[in-house]
Parts: C-alpha cells; structure tokens; sequence
C-alpha cells in the first residue's frame, strides 16, 4: 500500500505500458469480475481456469484471507502478465465488527461518526485482502416497501450528499490506495430508489427535476469526496436501462461531472440488457454498455459466461471501437496500481486477525449505535430507568436476535460477541433488579425465501415456539415486571435487497404480542429493530425507540440508552407515514391547492405523517431563540450567515441536532415547502446556550427547473426555519436581488 498518493503521471505511464502488452481477449478479462461464492466448487473452478487464462480481471465474495492469497497467487504467478486481481465485496457497514446499518448512521446526523465506522469496516476488510467496498449506497428513496432503503440515508438529497460523502471519506481515506482502505463504490447509478411500488428491481420513471434535485445529487457528492469507482443500477431509467444508458453514464458521470474512475455494472446488469428486450442479444448488451460508458461487467455465474466474454469478437468485427475498449482496461488498471498490489499483492493473515479482533473496533461500533437510536415518544419521561427498577420484562423475537442485530449485507460477523438487548440490559442493571425474557413469538419468517438465506455460513438453528402458549407466558411476565421492554420488528432477512414488502405490518404475530403486553398496563418500552416506519395500528407504548439494526455491540448501546448512560439524539431520515397508503410522503414536497387545510388530500386520513422527518427527542429539552440573518437581502451569488442560540433548558447534557430548512416563496420552478440546507449535531450541557451558525451558499439556492432545462438561482424571498426536526417554527425571511 502506497504511504503516500502516487504520482498521476507515474500511474497511467505504468498503465499504458501494461496496455501495451495485452490480447484483446486479456483486456476484455480485466473487465470482468466473477462470482467466487465459497463452496459452489465447481463454479469456483471454472472461475479458476478463466482465470488461469488471463480472462479474469476481479473477483467478488471472497472473503477469507487464505483464499483471497491463493487466488491471488494464481493470477500473480500463474498468468502470462501477473496482473494482480481485485477483491470486491459487499462492505455495506462493517465486515467483522458489525457498525449499524446505514440508515442508522443516517439518523445520527452525525458524518464524522460514519466516516469513523467505514475507516473501521475499511480496514477490517482490506486487512484480510480486499481491495473495494460496493458501497455506500446512496439512492434516496422515498418508499419503505423498498427493502433497500435500509442500505441508504433515507429520503433527503442533502442529508443523503453528506453521508455518501463522508462515507466515502471513511472508505478510500485521502487517496485511492492510502494504507487500510478500500476503493469506495457509489451506487447504484442512478434512480433505483425511485422503482415503482417499492418493488425491487422494477424500473423507474423520474423527471429531469426530480433526478437533477433529489436522485443525483449524493452520487454527486460522493463523486467530489473522491470515489474511485460507480456502479451501474439495474433497473430501467425512464425506458433506457442504467447499465445500456448512456446519457447516465457518460453525458452526466463523465462529461459533466468529470468522473476518472472506473465503472462496474450492477451484478448481471450488462448481460441483462438483454434480458429488458433492451439489447437483442449477449453480443449486443455487451456493446451497449460498453459503449454507453461501462468499464467492468460483474459476472454472476450464468450459462455461456459473461456478457463481456463477447468483446473480442465484436471488436475483431469493428463493432466496438479499441479506443473505448483501451480506456476501460486502463481504467481498471489505473485502479489497480493505485492500491499498490503490484508491489504488495497478498495477504498478511496474521496481522488480520489482529486487526479483525481489535477491540477498541467494537467500542466504535457501541458509540456508533448510541448515536443512531431515534426516540420517537417517552411519555411521562418514563426514559431513563432506574437501574433498580426491581423487575424488567424484556420480550419478543429480536430481544435475545444476535443474527438480526447485525442486519442484512453481514456474512462476517461473530454472532457469539455480538451484544443483545437482551444481554446489554442483564449486565447493566443493579443487583436487585430482576430481568426475565420471553421471545412472546416465533421470529416471523418470510413468505418466500431470500437469495442471502445464508450463502456465506450454515443456517442458524430456527428459534420457533408455540406462539398460543409463549404469548401468555410474555403477557404473565410483563404483568408482574415493574417495566416490559418489548423489541419487536423485521428479522434482518426481511429487508435489505430481495426484501421489499407490499405492507409496513409487523410481521408474523408481533402485532397481538405488541397489543396484548400494552393491555396489562405495565409501562412499556417499545424497541423497533428495522430499518423502514412500521405500522403499529395505533397502538400506543409509553415509550417507543427506533433502534434500527445497531450491529456488534448494539445490545450494550441500547442498555446505556435505556439508563440513561448515553442520552439519545438521532433524528428520522425520512417521513414516518401513518399508512402505507400516504407513501410517498416526502416531507420536501410542493405547494398545491389548500396547502393548509386538513383532509384535503384524503378524506379518511391526515396530510402529516406520524412522525416528520429530522424529528427525534430527547431525554434533555432545547429551546430555540433568536434567529438571525447577517442580512435581510442578499445579492444571486453571494452568500448569507444564519445564526441561532440553542437552550439545553434541562438537567441533562445531550446532543441536538439543529437544523436549518429553506422555502423559497417564488421563482422560474416552484420550490418545496421545505428543504434541507444545513444541519449541525451539538453537545449542549445543563443549563447551557450554543450558538450555532450557517452559512447559505449560491450551491444551496440553486435548484434545476424544468423550466429552463438547467440549473438556476432565483431572484426571490426566501424563508428560513430553523429547529429540531423538519416541522421547526422559528422562522425568518430575506430577499435574494438580481
Ligand atoms: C447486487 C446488488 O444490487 C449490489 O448492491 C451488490 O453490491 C451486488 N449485488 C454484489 O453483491
């Protein structure tokens, strides 16, 4: 690994003269990544013999160090030139240590926090030989029956251009190949948040307005924070396939924003162009998405091979052009001595292990959790407890779930160290508070199997009980404990890819169990582990936590938080809807008709969602007060400060996370009712004022109207609404002049 950024020029004179000594059929290998799932041997070994043959240019899913240098020898020492391969694989949020999923991080509004958690997923992953994380994603996604939501930052573009940038940050480090990191993959490019119903896989209509507005602009960021590489969506863009489209990959990535990376298609997305009746054949998708701007195929095991397989031919035929064909492989190459492995291609087991058992790794992943747990509702601060509360309850499915803990995207893990709820609450009470448990219900399980049902390691055994009898053991328990803690929600198989859902039910009988517990009138606690808004049909726990999939030391997390060790300060990344029927519900919606008026939109419902985007409480109070502008005008290009006093008015010192909306009143498009434009998470002790300041820039006023086809700052009045959550009141306005 390079100890510092190598020279530019050194690299591509280095690349070009590679280039210079390879086949056609060696370049078209270094565009294909394959498939080496551990076990399926007899893929494997067709995958080894492509590789033997120099047909091969990366590798995914290989993720135990000895096999990653064994394979990496083949291709080193075995192969015409030695080029070494890369090691792609899903590092979604962590590989050994387990950090929470992103969505979490997400609600912790806390960059800096998933920067840190990615350095540790990054170095884990790289220590055991991989060299690029598919990740992170950032579509923005507007509706949680997308499973994938989970993997992102939520609905907001501005929200989500911070995480996807700091991830980045986190993954690659200040260059492509800094020691411990990874190559960081954005994806997926572009707009398969948006596939209708939720439905995974399924296309995506959106206008110019919304793409340019809400869907590009993370990838957009995460491209400026360096990103060494994109990934190409799978689904269709408005008719066109991402992976075959052109406009996407090559007008907007390369042309207008200047990307130098390299680009790989979503998994089987090339060859699948023709699968869209898209492409007519293998040959043609293959031509197509190079020529649309694809540099790698990423190869699922399928009959006949891989699309890219096909280049040789077609270029020998003059229907791909060599130059294209050149850039691409240079690209992958540049990519390659980048991260060092010509110098340094194999592996340090022993220095892996070291590294994957790193404790003070776990103590990032507890602070991390900590920091994303949202509370939703605590009423009569029942919030803390007391440690010597005398009897706790802790019931259902995912109370005592060390697999679900982790989430979906994890195949690493140690399941034996990671933290329950269950086990963080049984070590931090007092010795005279007595805790018992009852799973209440089996652990729902899905209707239909997913393709992660365990690729990686063998089933866990099934945890299932006879639901009639346990729901009344629970309910018994829950009536002699001082507090029932119920953590209820979606086993992690549930979401993620392959996850979407038509309903934000709980799933299996967690609804009875939710309702029953809550009619014995012990106070309770209501733990959501999931990573969409749930439908709780109306049922009411005094407190309610949204504690996602909080990962390795989750459990310990959420026991500080229960007694008041670690105060709460998360906020919702998107708007929690009261039913589905709302969705989508964006709180950065437009003006219309009546915009105040209630029932106006539906008549059997409201037009607010349950709980608003940026909303989260505490177990302190803020106050919010003067609200200042440094100006009441200001000219189109120049900048504006906002500053505001911020109150901890209670005896607790916490976190808020301030934020800072905008509307503008009238302009060439309308605009939304609000939009993020600035948030800043602070520490605020007892009694104590901060000011927090902003500063709005020409990039923050701009938007893209349809109207003109192109980005645009208007001379305008613009409102200002500074507070704690999207639905803030504190408000101030200013004219922005010609
Ligand atoms: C398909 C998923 O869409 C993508 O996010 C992932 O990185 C690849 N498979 C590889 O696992």
């Amino acid at each position: 690994m390079p100890d510092a950024k190598p020279e530019d020029s050194h690299i591509k004179a280095r690349a070009a003269e590679l280039l210079a000594q390879m086949t056609v059929e060696e370049k078209a290998g270094q565009l294909t990544q394959y498939f080496a799932f551990p076990g399926a041997d007899e893929q494997l070994a067709g995958v080894e013999a492509e590789l033997r043959a120099g047909r091969a240019g990366s590798l995914l899913f290989v993720s135990e160090a000895a096999e990653i240098d064994r394979l990496q020898r083949i291709a080193v020492e075995e192969t015409r030139l030695g080029i070494p391969l890369l090691f792609g694989y899903d590092v979604i949020h962590g590989f050994k240590t387990v950090m929470p999923v992103p969505l979490a991080m997400a609600a912790s509004w806390d960059p800096e926090m998933a920067e840190t958690a990615q350095a540790i997923a990054a170095k884990e992953a790289r220590a055991i030989g991989l060299h690029w994380a598919f990740a992170p994603m950032v579509d923005i996604c507007r509706d949680p029956r997308w499973g994938r939501m989970i993997e992102g930052a939520g609905e907001d573009p501005y929200l989500g251009s911070a995480m996807a940038a700091a991830q980045v940050r986190g993954f690659q480090g200040h260059y492509i190949g800094a020691p411990d990191r990874l190559i960081a993959g954005p994806k997926h490019f572009a707009g398969y948040g948006a596939s209708l119903g939720g439905r995974d896989y399924d296309e995506a209509d959106l206008s110019e307005t919304e793409l340019w507005n809400v869907h590009l602009p993370p990838f957009k960021a995460a491209i400026e924070a360096g990103a060494g590489n994109i990934m190409s969506a799978y689904m269709g863009l408005n008719g066109v396939p991402a992976s075959g489209n052109r406009w996407l990959l090559t007008d907007i990535l390369r042309d207008a924003w200047g990307f130098d990376g390299f680009v790989v298609t979503d998994a089987g997305a090339a060859a699948d162009l023709e699968t869209h009746h898209f492409a007519a054949n293998k040959e043609d998708a293959a031509i197509r998405a190079l020529e649309a701007g694809v540099d790698m195929e990423m190869a699922p095991p399928r009959e006949g091979g891989s699309a890219f397989r096909t280049l040789p031919e077609a270029l020998k035929a003059g229907r791909i052009s060599e130059a294209r064909l050149d850039e691409a492989v240079l690209r992958v190459l540049e990519a390659k001595l980048r991260m060092g492995l010509f110098e340094q291609p194999y592996v340090d087991a022993e220095r892996a292990q070291r590294v994957l058992n790193a404790p003070e790794h776990r103590e990032v992943a507890r602070v991390a959790a900590e920091r994303s747990v949202v509370l939703l509702k605590n009423a009569g601060d029942l919030l803390p407890l007391s440690r010597d509360v005398g009897s706790i309850a802790v019931l259902g499915p995912f109370a005592d779930a060390a697999r679900d803990m982790a989430g979906p995207w994890i195949f690493r893990q140690d399941d034996s160290e990671t933290v329950t709820v269950l086990s963080g609450i049984r070590a931090a009470v007092g010795n005279d508070t007595r805790v018992d448990h009852s799973i209440g219900v089996s652990v729902p399980k899905r209707m239909h199997p997913s393709i992660f049902e365990n690729p990686f390691s063998p089933p866990l055994p099934e945890i299932t009980v006879d639901d009639d009898v346990e729901i009344e053991r629970a309910v018994a328990l829950a009536t002699e404990a001082n507090v029932a803690v119920l953590v209820l929600g979606e086993a992690q198989i549930m979401i993620g890819e392959h996850a979407s859902r038509s309903t934000l039910n709980l799933p299996g009988r967690q609804q009875e169990l939710l309702d029953r517990v809550l009619e014995t009138g012990t106070p309770t606690v209501l733990l959501i582990m999931t990573g969409r808004p749930m439908d709780l049909k109306g049922a009411e726990p005094d407190a309610q936590m949204m504690i996602w999939y909080p990962g390795t030391s989750g459990g310990e997390a959420v026991a500080n938080l229960l007694f008041g060790d670690a105060v709460p300060g998360g906020k919702m990344p998107y708007n929690w809807p009261r039913n589905i029927g709302q969705i989508p519900l964006p709180y950065a919606h437009l003006r219309s008709f009546k915009p105040e008026e209630e029932h106006m939109r539906y008549w059997n419902e409201r037009n607010e969602p349950l709980y608003p985007f940026g909303f989260g409480l505490s177990y302190a109070r803020f106050s919010y007060a003067n609200l200042r502008l440094s100006s009441d005008r200001m000219a189109v290009g120049e900048t504006l400060n906002v500053s505001v006093d911020v109150t901890n008015v209670s005896e607790i010192a916490a976190d808020e996370v301030v934020q800072l909306y905008i509307h503008q009143r009238f302009g060439t498009s309308a605009r939304p009712v609000r939009e993020l434009k600035g948030f800043e998470r602070v520490q605020i002790g007892a009694g104590q004022t901060r000011t927090v300041a902003f500063t709005l820039t020409p990039d923050q006023l701009r938007y893209w109207s349809a109207v003109v086809r192109d980005w645009v700052q208007d001379a305008t009045e613009i409102d200002v609404f500074v507070g704690g959550s999207s639905d803030a009141d504190l408000t101030a306005r200013f004219k922005v002049t010609a």
